[in-house]
């Protein structure tokens, strides 16, 4: 159990270092983050600075070659129910119906234990008041093939929760949709932390989502991974669209993207497109 005085997460001095054949790429160093139970932290970082690999690691699908990684104080030394984790790319299978997915984990522990009717009735109570909660009712026979790319990964966060996962691991979840689809996420995965109370790590490469969503943002740098500040989200907890048009939000948007900047020590898209203009010009 968690208590007041111990995170839901505490990783200290973690460090990766991935063993290649030409020479040891370290990924990250030095990590120190804590995460209380029911909070929701998201990632930023310029590309190829561990995001996705610090994710991996608490996920417990990818080994850290140094330091400590706890879940509820116990040491995350692979996969577990306790963290269930959402891609970018829409992992449903297109041989279930939306209903079936979403109660596939549970059928993948009954595999591995008897489940009682009490269980399975209760476990197609819970799918159920998830597919409401996502708000896809209406759609419990479909098959993914016959819903948008939004819908299908509201149905992949619904089967992520079917566990009820104490923490939920989010790895550029909606980088695939829309900017409309996006903000619609936005807004319905702010309403699920609220019913589901998860503890939600959530990485991004877009910096609005990340304060929008965050409580707290995590800054990354690359070369190696490193955490390079955590920005406190000062908004009000419940959120809404117009925040982002405020000048607090836009500000803290502009500095968080300049040290984004800065750190990558490269350019960005803006700043490529204006140099490759000067140098068409004087062709
Ligand atoms: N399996 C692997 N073997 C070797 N190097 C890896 C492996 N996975 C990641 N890396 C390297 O580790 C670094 C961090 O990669 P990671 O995918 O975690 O970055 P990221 O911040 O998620 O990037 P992006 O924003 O592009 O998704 C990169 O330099 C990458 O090339
Ligand atoms: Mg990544």
């Amino acid at each position: 159990m968690s208590t007041a005085t111990q995170p839901k997460v505490r990783i200290r001095a973690l460090g990766k270092v991935f063993e290649q054949s030409t020479a040891p790429h370290p990924a990250l160093d030095g990590i120190d983050l804590d995460i209380t139970d029911g909070e929701f932290v998201t990632l930023v970082g310029a590309s190829g600075c561990g995001k996705s690999t610090l994710l991996r690691i608490l996920a417990g699908l990818e080994h850290h070659s140094s330091g400590e990684l706890l879940c509820d104080g116990r040491p995350v030394r692979g996969p577990g129910a306790d963290r269930a984790m959402v891609f970018q790319h829409y992992s449903l299978y297109p041989w279930l119906s939306v209903i079936d997915n979403i109660k596939f984990s549970r059928r993948l522990k009954a595999n591995r234990a008897e489940l009682t009717s009490a269980d399975v009735e209760a476990a197609s109570g819970r799918a159920d008041a998830l597919l409401s909660l996502i708000g896809l009712e209406k759609f419990a026979r479909a098959w993914p093939r016959q819903l948008s790319g939004g819908m299908q990964q509201r149905v992949a966060i619904a089967r992520a929760l079917m566990g009820r996962p104490a923490v939920l691991l989010m790895d550029e979840p909606f980088g695939a949709l829309d900017a409309q689809s996006r903000e619609v996420m936005h807004d319905l995965i702010l309403h699920i932390h609220r019913v589901e109370r998860s503890t939600i790590v959530f990485v991004t490469h877009d910096v609005e989502e990340a304060i929008y969503l965050g409580q707290r943002v995590v800054v990354m740098q690359p070369r190696p991974g490193r955490i390079q500040q955590i920005v406190p989200v000062p908004l009000p907890a419940q959120r809404h669209q117009d925040m982002k048009h405020t000048p607090e939000f836009r500000a803290l948007k502009a500095e968080i993207l300049a040290r984004i900047k800065a750190s990558a020590g490269m350019e960005t898209d803006a700043d490529l497109l204006q140099r490759l203009n000067a140098v068409q010009a004087t062709a």
